[in-house]
């Protein structure tokens, strides 16, 4: 990655350019962030913890806010959940029993396991008490007492910084008891995570939540009604609850403004892989691809873009033509073939070899898999062990209908979206490069490489190094 005026070194171990660059359109969560001013003092400064005062207290003569107020303004915005599957966020709290008679939960999911996204760990960093400021508001409006928010099992500094936020929030009047004098309680803890992909999925993250193996739940029912330890629990990713006090100070409407009609606010993007400026761009919703991809430098120098994975890997991919026709927002990526996800926008270039590619994400997925239904369990392996073959010249013509077969036999069979997050790359591959598979079957060796019309070298070693990474994983 390319580096700042910062020294980041000193705010995260990597000293790698994340969102500092500047380059945000409209920011929102990233607006004003140069990695120091994290703090509870700097958040005030920023206007942070007005939405929650407004909420609790009233704001400009007006009194408090109802909670049913607060839900229609999260309606009115057309905010969609950051996670993954783009779900209506004010939709979803009002499935929340808010009469309830026990016990109910509030967590944010900061797992952040799906490979290319690297959004919610700046925001845990750089932003925390942005998070904390929209969960307060949330467990408001569904009537929850206790929330936690489950962090990935491998960014112990994300952890830790969370932790700070947290004392500093209670120390200031905004979680605990009788927040800001309102008699609104909302306690409010970190937990870590396990390190583990699957553990992001809502329902396994609520079981390693409790202590116990991170495997998926049958659904129905869900989480509104039977979450953790059994009762109503509201599960939001870190980006839309951080998305929330915006929607609160400058209202619903304003925020859907900002974005496309059923697609509101901005959204970051994580542009990673063959771009000359990796990293977080956090840029209105609806702007085209060309525009994300001038944002991130283009693609290397030299080089054509080939493909994109435009929302992270359980994504289908789609070609360079498909992506510059479009819009990075949920319904034209989807009318395009593909999802937006988690917003991790995998660039890929003309030195890159589909099939390589995908043994890399299979192997993922076969590695990942937590074993409990047979279609995934066995066809994940199915499936890396058919397309190592193929990348390793002992393919089969009949091998591409059998990947076809396989992953259409995983595809809406299985307990979790794990299984169809395997099945999908596969198919989308297949359809959009089939002539690379064939090549490598008829001709034993890569299309993109010697013999064709691209550098041998890049592709050679780019070959060699993903196969040594699936091997050696
Ligand atoms: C295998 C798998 C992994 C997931 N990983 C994450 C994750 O790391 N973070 C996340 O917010 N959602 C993840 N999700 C989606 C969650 O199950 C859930 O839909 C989301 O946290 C809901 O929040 P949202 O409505 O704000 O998007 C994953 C789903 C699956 C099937
Ligand atoms: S689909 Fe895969 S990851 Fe999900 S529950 Fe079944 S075996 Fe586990």
């Amino acid at each position: 990655m390319t580096t700042t005026m910062l020294d980041l070194s000193q705010f995260q171990s990597s000293g790698a350019e994340t969102c500092f660059h500047g380059r945000h359109l409209g920011a929102q969560i990233y607006d004003g962030l140069d990695g120091r001013n994290w703090r509870l003092a700097d958040y005030v400064a920023r206007g942070g913890y007005q939405a929650l005062r407004k909420v609790l207290t009233g704001h400009d003569g007006a009194g408090p806010m109802t909670p049913e107020q607060v839900i229609a303004e999260v309606k009115a915005s057309c905010l969609r959940g950051r996670g993954g599957a783009g779900f209506p966020t004010g939709l979803k709290w009002s499935f929340m029993p808010r009469q309830f008679p026990g016990q109910k939960y509030l967590v944010c999911n900061s797992d952040e396991g799906e490979p290319g996204t690297c959004k919610d760990r700046d925001i845990l960093m750089f932003n925390p008490h942005i998070v904390i400021e929209g969960m307060a508001i949330a467990a408001h409006a569904m009537g929850i007492s206790v929330g936690y928010n489950y962090i990935h099992g491998e960014i112990f500094e994300a952890y830790d910084r969370f932790e700070e936020a947290l004392e500093e929030a209670r120390a200031g009047g905004y979680l605990g008891n009788d927040i800001l004098g309102s008699g609104f309680n909302f306690q409010l803890h970190a937990a870590h995570g396990f390190g583990a992909y699957i553990c992001g999925e809502e329902t396994a993250l609520l079981e390693s939540l409790e202590g116990k193996k991170g495997q998926p739940r049958f659904k129905p029912p869900f989480p509104a009604s039977y979450g953790l330890y059994g009762k109503p629990t509201t599960i939001n990713n870190t980006e839309t609850f951080a998305a929330v006090p915006w929607i609160i100070r400058n209202g619903g409407e304003a925020y859907l403004a900002i974005g496309k009609p059923n697609n509101g606010g901005t959204k970051i993007f994580s542009v990673v892989g063959d771009v000359q400026r990796p990293g977080n761009y956090e840029i209105p919703m609806g702007t085209p691809f060309s525009k994300l991809l001038e944002l991130a430098g283009g693609v290397r120098a030299g080089r054509q873009l080939k493909a994109v994975i435009p929302g992270g890997s359980s994504a289908p991919v789609l070609t360079a033509q498909v992506m510059m026709d479009t819009t990075m927002d949920y319904d034209a990526i989807a009318k395009a073939g593909s999802m937006l996800g988690s917003g991790a926008v995998i660039v890929m270039d003309d030195s890159r070899c589909m099939v390589a590619s995908l043994l890399r994400l299979s192997y993922f997925y076969m590695h990942e898999s937590c074993g409990q239904c047979t279609p995934c369990r066995e066809g994940t392996g199915w499936l890396w062990r058919v397309v190592e073959r193929i990348e390793h010249g002992q393919g089969r013509m009949e091998d591409i209908e059998l990947l076809d077969s396989v992953a259409n036999d995983i595809l809406g069979r299985t307990i979790c979206a794990l299984g169809d997050a395997a099945a999908m790359p596969v198919r989308a591959m297949i359809k959009n490069f089939r002539d690379e598979f064939v090549h490598h079957i008829e001709h034993k060796r890569c299309l993109v490489g010697p013999g064709a019309a691209h550098a041998p070298s890049a592709a050679a070693s780019h070959r060699g190094s993903e196969q040594t990474e699936a091997q050696g994983a």
